[in-house]
């Protein structure tokens, strides 16, 4: 009986515990209040990525800046205006980030189909996932449910999001802080299989370090001058296939020919060059592992239950 009791007082406190620090996303939690939601947001990515193969990218780079900054709680998406500082122009994303136009779309026709239900936090999930998956990469289930904040944190946008400058042990530091392990990192780096960057951010790695391909380097410099004249010129982050998403990223650090300095600090002699030479060879490992690092990276610190809001427009609180 003693015994049964204390089973049943360890089993108790183990749930209270568990409910009061984890409220947890769930699959389905849309299933019943908003069935046609992931067929939306497939449909609108769908003919946004066949407008602009890019959008995929900028997508998911906007899920990730909006994760790293108190949590996937859709706080990027927050315009500013007279009385408020949102986070769009904070250093890393000002002029940078993108996708804003397509979250809208889907936010409005998300409205028509359930109103007041879903989130502009869980919709960018979502719509990153689908990003991936249409420009060739892995799928994953999204945990659902978060809400959105009703605030936002420029200052915090500004110290908390990596910069393309930052060595290893900066990069590594930046990711435990959200409960991301180092191999998180070089997994969750493989995003830069898709996308472009501009030459103000790699302008130093191409002119100035030696841990690069000289025939890269050459290619890079012919659209990004020394001086600042060409510094909003683009180049793909992935030289080999730019709008697919695949382990090109890995071969390319393997042969020097990261774009950013943030990209090669994965492989310069380091503690991460393992796990870039065995993605570099096998891509059904990285995509497992990319998938994985993505749920885990979408459950920092969401609003669930009754904090945070449904936002009715993505760029304004209610
Ligand atoms: C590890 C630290 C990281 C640093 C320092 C970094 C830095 C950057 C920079 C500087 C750009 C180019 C921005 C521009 O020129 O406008 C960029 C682009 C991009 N990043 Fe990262 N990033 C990091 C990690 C990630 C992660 C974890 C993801 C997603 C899981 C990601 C996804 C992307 C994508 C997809 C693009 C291309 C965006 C586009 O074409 O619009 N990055 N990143
Ligand atoms: C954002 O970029 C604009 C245009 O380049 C610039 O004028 C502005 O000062 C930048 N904002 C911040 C906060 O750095
Ligand atoms: C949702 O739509 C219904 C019917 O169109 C409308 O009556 C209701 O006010 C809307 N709810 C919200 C919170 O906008
Ligand atoms: C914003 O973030 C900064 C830096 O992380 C932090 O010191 C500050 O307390 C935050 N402000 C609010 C209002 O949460
Ligand atoms: C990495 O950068 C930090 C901050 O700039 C610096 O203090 C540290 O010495 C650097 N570490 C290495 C190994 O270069
Ligand atoms: C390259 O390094 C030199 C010497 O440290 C410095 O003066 C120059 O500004 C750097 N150039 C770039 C493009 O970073
Ligand atoms: C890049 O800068 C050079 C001058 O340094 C200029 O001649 C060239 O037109 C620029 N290229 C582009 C594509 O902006
Ligand atoms: C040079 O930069 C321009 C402006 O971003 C871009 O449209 C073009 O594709 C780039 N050219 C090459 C060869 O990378
Ligand atoms: C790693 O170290 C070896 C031996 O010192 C050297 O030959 C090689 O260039 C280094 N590679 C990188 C990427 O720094």
């Amino acid at each position: 009986m003693a015994t049964f009791t204390k089973l049943f007082f360890t089993l108790s406190i183990f749930h209270l515990l568990a409910c009061s620090t984890n409220a947890q996303l769930i699959d389905n939690f849309y299933d019943q209040t908003c069935p046609c939601l992931q067929t939306i947001v497939r449909n609108t990515m769908t003919s946004a990525i066949k407008k602009e193969a890019r959008i995929g990218a900028s997508i998911l780079r906007l899920f990730f800046h909006d994760c790293f900054v108190n949590g996937c709680d859709g706080s990027i998406l927050l315009d500013d205006t007279d009385t408020f500082i949102g986070e769009k122009k904070a250093q890393p994303n000002n002029n940078s980030v993108k996708g804003f136009e397509v979250i809208d779309n889907i936010k409005n026709s998300v409205e028509a189909s359930c109103n007041a239900t879903v989130s502009c936090a869980d919709i960018l999930a979502l719509a990153a996932r689908d990003g991936v998956v249409l420009l060739g990469g892995p799928s994953w289930t999204v945990p659902l449910g978060r809400r959105d904040a009703r605030t936002a944190n420029q200052s915090a946008a500004n110290s908390q999001i990596p910069r393309p400058s930052f060595n290893l042990t900066r990069l590594t530091t930046m990711f435990l802080a959200k409960g991301l392990t180092a191999s998180d990192l070089t997994v969750l780096s493989g995003a830069h299989t898709i996308g472009q960057g501009e030459c103000r951010l790699f302008r130093t790695r191409i002119y100035n370090e030696t841990n690069i391909d000289t025939n890269f380097a050459t290619l890079r410099k012919s659209n990004c001058s020394f001086s600042s004249d060409n510094d909003t010129n683009l180049a793909p982050l992935d030289t080999l296939t730019p709008t697919s998403f695949d382990n090109n990223y890995y071969k390319n650090l393997v042969a020097s020919k990261g774009l950013f300095h943030s990209d090669q600090v994965l492989f310069n002699n380091g503690s991460q060059d393992n796990l870039v030479r065995s993605y570099s060879t096998n891509e059904a490992a990285f995509s497992t592992d990319f998938a994985a690092a993505m749920v885990k990276l979408s459950k920092i610190s969401p609003l669930t239950g009754t904090n945070g809001e449904i936002r009715k427009n993505c760029r304004l609180v209610n």
